[in-house]
């Protein structure tokens, strides 16, 4: 387990490039995979996570290799996935599982889904039961963690399912076992999560129709449709950079640009609340890539004022708030977050992950059931950790969260493990260098 001190730092400076988007890079391989062909894909991410994913689908009978600075993915077509060999290792990717059960509950094969001791925590009940409806069936049906079997079905009923939870992960294994079942599965989704899955699939030819029932977002999808390879240039995940955004309000004198960040409306509720406390996050040159808006980001140090975040905006920065907590411990006042009771169910509980770790490193919070309030510091440095260090529970966002908020202490912050942080940004300490010069540690 590598520990790691994050040092306070001068100013951020220059220019970043930030890795693929994860969602992106997931379903680029899963659909590609399923499409007849072959599709090419650059800018994918080649986190941890992702290459969970490849692994999968090789296993599942498709051709995916590297060549070059491209990913090449021969596709097994819709409805011909092979029935593996050996258990499906999903590591800490809780999309892998997810979106991967969704494909397997149409087709007539066995899988077995393991993952590490985070991912075995998770609930998985939430995609159990309506792969349940369309037919799928689960040897170990009192479960709701990894290990877990399902049967697939052949054919699978359709179904109209309503989520229960904003989950785009959930939203997804339904639409992706309607991809290979006879007529339309619905799904509908009382608030937008994420639509990547939607635009991609449309993109590689998905019979997909979305509309209104009574007010919510309505998905449709005509199964046993085939799927086109496709070129896909994945943009840089708005995700990851997000840990630079607010790492450039908050070190006096920063004045950086990220190139290449995706702009997708359903991802960007971060970059809108920072500028709500009054952040500076300027978009330049801004384009569309792969059907996905996406721009450089202009960040520069800004004096930050806390907030009462609008629990409307959660889905759309559902995986930002560790880094928006860190925001909010050096802003004026206080910041007060509601309607976060599914992030107790991430990577980890990171209500109390964070809470810990910031009150590690001096910061006053309350810490509700489903939320944190939090005073900030005003700009003044935080204390950092010097007797015990930061525990990040195999979580890549708390780890990358407490590594940025260590660049803004008096002594710096140690957190026990770096390691998760490769799941979805291999490269984050090699960019943190970049930006501050080597200064931060
Ligand atoms: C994701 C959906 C979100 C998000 C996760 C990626 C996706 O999960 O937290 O990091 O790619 O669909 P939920 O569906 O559980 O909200």
């Amino acid at each position: 387990m590598p520990k790691h001190r994050f040092l306070p730092s001068g100013p951020l400076k220059g220019h970043l490039r930030v890795p693929g988007d994860k969602s992106i890079s997931h379903r680029s391989i899963m659909f590609g995979s399923l499409a007849v062909g072959r599709t090419r894909i650059s800018g994918l991410l080649e986190g941890e996570d992702v290459l969970a994913t490849a692994e999968a689908m090789r296993l599942l009978g498709a051709k995916i290799e590297k060549s070059k600075d491209e990913w090449l993915v021969e596709g097994v077509g819709v409805g011909s996935l092979l029935q593996p060999s050996a258990p499906l290792s999903m590591g800490n990717s809780g999309t892998s599982v997810r979106l991967l059960m969704g494909l397997i509950a149409s087709h007539g094969i066995t899988a077995k889904f393991q993952g590490d001791a985070s991912l075995s925590k998770r609930p998985m009940g939430r995609v159990i039961e309506p792969l349940t409806q369309m037919g799928a069936s689960f040897e170990e049906t009192l479960r709701d963690n990894l290990p877990i079997t399902i049967n697939g079905a052949d054919p699978a009923i359709p179904i109209q399912y309503r989520l229960p939870v904003a989950s785009a992960q959930v939203k997804s294994a339904v639409l992706l076992a309607g991809l290979n079942t006879p007529g339309t599965t619905t799904v509908i989704e009382p608030v937008l999560t994420r639509d990547h899955s939607e635009r991609m699939l449309r993109g590689f030819g998905a019979k997909i129709e979305i509309d209104q029932i009574g007010g919510e977002r309505a998905i449709h999808i005509e199964g046993q449709t085939d799927l086109m390879p496709q070129e896909i240039t994945v943009p840089g995940d708005p995700s990851s950079a997000a840990f630079f955004v607010v790492a450039g309000q908050i070190i006096e004198g920063s004045d950086f640009v990220i190139e290449n960040v995706g702009l997708n409306p359903s991802r960007t509720g971060l970059f809108d609340t920072i500028r709500e406390m009054g952040g500076y996050i300027k978009e330049i040159k801004k384009r569309e890539v792969g059907g996905e808006p996406v721009a450089d980001l202009h960040v520069r140090h800004s004096v930050l004022t806390g907030i009462d975040v609008d629990p409307a905006i959660v889905p759309s920065m559902i995986d930002e708030f560790p880094i928006l907590f860190v925001a909010a411990a050096m802003a004026e006042g206080r910041t007060s977050t509601t309607g976060l009771s599914e992030l107790r169910i991430k990577e980890s509980d990171r209500l109390a992950a964070m809470a810990e770790g910031l009150r590690l490193a001096g910061v006053e919070i309350e810490e509700r059931a489903d939320g944190l309030i939090i005073s900030g510091s005003g700009g003044a440095l935080l204390s950092g950790n010097l007797k015990t260090h930061v525990k990040t529970h195999l979580d890549h966002r708390i780890a990358m969260s407490m590594a940025i908020a260590g660049l803004v202490s008096n002594k710096g912050i140690e957190i026990d493990d770096t390691a998760p942080i490769s799941t979805s940004y291999p490269t984050f300490v090699e960019s943190l260098n970049q930006l501050t010069g080597g200064n931060s540690e």
